[in-house]
C-alpha cells in the first residue's frame, strides 16, 4: 500500500516542517511537533463500489424527521443503562479506565453476552490469554470472534470479510496505521487510527467500542481530540483495593450522563450490581460512633451511602483534614459552619472522613451525612441504624432542600429506615410514607433531635 503523503505541524502555532525535532523553531515550544497526513489513498477497504454521495441539503428543523436512533441490546443492563438505552448502531464510544480496573474483563463480557455478531480485537493480549479470561468469566458465544492484531489495515480487510456487528478495540493505543510512521501510541497514530475506525462505523453503521488507556492524571492518554471525535466517552473506575467499580458517562451524545453502572469484580468476572444500596450499608453492630447513612441519588438512581468519621485530637498544630471519596474543599467547609453554628471546637482535631464501599460522591445531599458523622464520632455517641439523611448545608448552617426527595424517601424506606431527617424546606406531594420524617432548618436542631443533651 502506497504511503500517505504526511507532514509534521507543530500544535502550538502551527509551523510546518519537513521532519520531526524535538523543539519548535517558530515558537520555541518543546514537544509539540507531530505527524500529520495531507493527503491519502481515497478508497476505503469497507467502501461499497460506486455509491454516489448526494449533495447535503439545508432543511427546517421542523421538516427533518426524528428518526429514533437503533439499539443494539448490550444484555449488560447496567452498561445499557449508562449508555442510555443500548449500544447507538454507527457509535462510537470510548471506555477509559486505570490499568487493571476491568475494562478488557467488561468488554469480553459484553462480547460473550451479546446475541450479536462481535469482533473482539485486542493488541494487548494472545488470543489465548483472552481464552483463559473467557474461561474464567464461563461463558461462550459462536458469535464472538477474537483476533490478536494491530495494524488498521489488517484489521478492516478481516472486518470486510466477516462483518460484524459490533467491533470492540482493545486498544485504542495499540493501534498502528500503515499511512503514517509514527509509533503506536504517539498522538499521530492515535488520532489517525481513532478517525479510520470511527469514519469506518460511520459509513458502515457499525458500533465501534474503544478501549483507552489513562495518563497518570486520569485523562485518557492521546490527543484530547479523541474525546471530541467519539459519541461517547465512559470512565471505569473504582478502587482496586475495593471490589465495586463504577462506569460513568462523561460524555454521551445519545443519553444522559448522570446515570452510573455498578460492579463488583468477582473470580468469574464482574457481577451487575442492580440493587448497590444494600452492599454499600456494612453489616456492623449497633452503637458505632461516626457512622450516618445518606440518602444519595446518582443519576436516575438512589443510592443509600454509609459516611464513617473519625475525629480525635490532633497531634500536631496543624490539624490533619483527610478524605476519601468526598471533596476535601467541601469537608473544610462544613468543618467551618460546625465550628461556627454548632459551637464543636474542631479547630484542634484531626478529623478523617470516608465514604465506604470505595465510592466518590458528589450529590450535596450527602452533607448533612458527612456533619452528622463528624458530630456522632466528636461527641461519642452513635446515631441510631435505622435513621439516615438527606439534605444540604449552606455556610450559615442552614439546612437545604434537595432535589427529588421523594425518591430518595422512598429508598429509605424500602430499605427499613424508620426516620430520614431532611429539610423543613423540601416540599412532598405525598403524604402517606410510613417511614418518620423529621424536617429541620438548621444545624443546632440536628443535635437537639439526634444527641442526649
Ligand atoms: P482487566 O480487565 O485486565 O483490566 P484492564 O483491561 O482495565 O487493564 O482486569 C484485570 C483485573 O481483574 C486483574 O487484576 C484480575 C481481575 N479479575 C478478577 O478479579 N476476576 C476475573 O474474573 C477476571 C477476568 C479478572
Ligand atoms: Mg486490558
Amino acid at each position: 500500500m502506497a504511503k500517505a503523503k504526511t507532514t509534521f505541524f507543530c500544535q502550538n502555532c502551527g509551523a510546518q516542517f519537513p521532519k520531526w525535532t524535538g523543539k519548535c523553531t517558530s515558537c520555541n515550544q518543546w514537544n509539540t511537533i507531530v505527524e500529520e497526513v495531507i493527503q491519502k489513498e481515497e478508497k476505503r477497504q469497507w467502501d461499497k463500489p460506486a455509491s454516489p454521495r448526494k449533495a447535503a441539503k439545508a432543511l427546517a428543523i421542523k421538516d427533518i424527521e426524528a428518526g429514533n436512533e437503533e439499539r443494539l441490546n448490550t444484555i449488560n443492563q447496567e452498561l445499557n443503562r449508562v449508555l442510555g438505552g443500548g449500544l447507538v448502531k454507527g457509535s462510537v464510544v470510548l471506555l477509559g479506565g486505570e490499568p487493571g480496573i476491568g475494562k478488557s474483563t467488561l468488554l469480553l463480557q459484553i462480547a460473550l453476552g451479546m446475541n450479536h455478531r462481535v469482533l473482539y480485537v485486542s493488541g494487548e493480549e494472545s488470543q489465548s490469554q483472552i481464552k483463559m479470561r473467557a474461561s474464567r468469566i464461563d461463558q461462550t458465544n459462536e458469535n464472538c470472534l477474537v483476533l490478536t492484531e494491530t495494524k488498521t489495515q489488517n484489521i478492516f480487510s478481516l472486518i470486510t470479510e466477516i462483518e460484524p456487528e459490533v467491533v470492540i478495540i482493545d486498544s485504542v493505543q495499540t493501534l498502528h496505521t500503515e499511512t503514517i510512521e509514527a509509533s503506536p501510541g504517539s498522538i499521530s497514530q492515535i488520532r489517525e487510527s481513532a478517525a479510520e475506525l470511527i469514519k469506518y462505523a460511520k459509513e458502515t453503521n457499525t458500533p465501534v467500542v474503544l478501549v483507552g488507556h489513562i495518563t497518570k492524571e486520569g485523562a485518557i492518554a492521546g490527543p484530547k481530540i479523541l474525546e471530541h471525535m467519539v459519541d461517547v466517552v465512559l470512565q471505569f473506575e473504582g478502587d482496586r483495593n475495593h471490589t465495586y467499580r463504577i462506569l460513568r458517562a462523561q460524555k454521551n451524545r445519545f443519553g444522559s450522563t448522570a446515570e452510573l453502572g455498578i460492579y463488583e469484580m468477582q473470580n468469574n468476572g464482574l457481577r451487575e450490581v442492580s440493587n448497590p444500596s444494600e452492599i454499600l450499608i456494612s453489616d456492623k453492630d449497633e452503637g458505632l460512633t461516626g457512622i450516618a447513612i445518606s440518602a444519595t441519588l446518582e443519576g436516575m438512581r438512589p443510592l443509600m451511602i454509609e459516611v464513617q468519621a473519625l475525629v480525635s485530637t490532633a497531634v500536631y498544630g496543624t490539624p490533619q483534614r483527610s478524605s476519601t471519596g468526598f471533596n476535601i474543599k467541601r469537608l473544610n467547609m462544613l468543618l467551618a459552619v460546625l465550628e461556627k453554628k454548632a459551637g464543636f471546637r474542631l479547630g484542634a482535631k484531626d478529623v478523617f472522613l470516608n465514604i465506604a464501599g470505595g465510592l466518590k460522591v458528589e450529590d450535596p445531599a450527602i452533607d448533612l451525612a458527612v456533619v452528622c458523622a463528624v458530630l456522632s464520632s466528636t461527641r461519642e455517641e452513635a446515631i441510631p441504624q435505622d435513621v439516615c439523611f438527606a439534605a444540604e448545608m449552606g455556610l450559615s448552617g442552614e439546612i437545604r432542600a434537595v432535589s427529588r426527595i421523594e425518591q430518595r424517601i422512598i429508598e429509605a424506606e424500602k430499605l427499613g429506615f424508620k426516620k430520614i431527617i431532611l429539610s423543613k424546606f423540601n416540599k412532598i406531594a405525598r403524604t402517606d410514607f410510613e417511614i418518620e420524617i423529621i424536617r429541620v432548618s438548621k444545624i443546632e436542631q440536628i443535635v437537639f433531635q439526634l444527641f442526649s443533651d
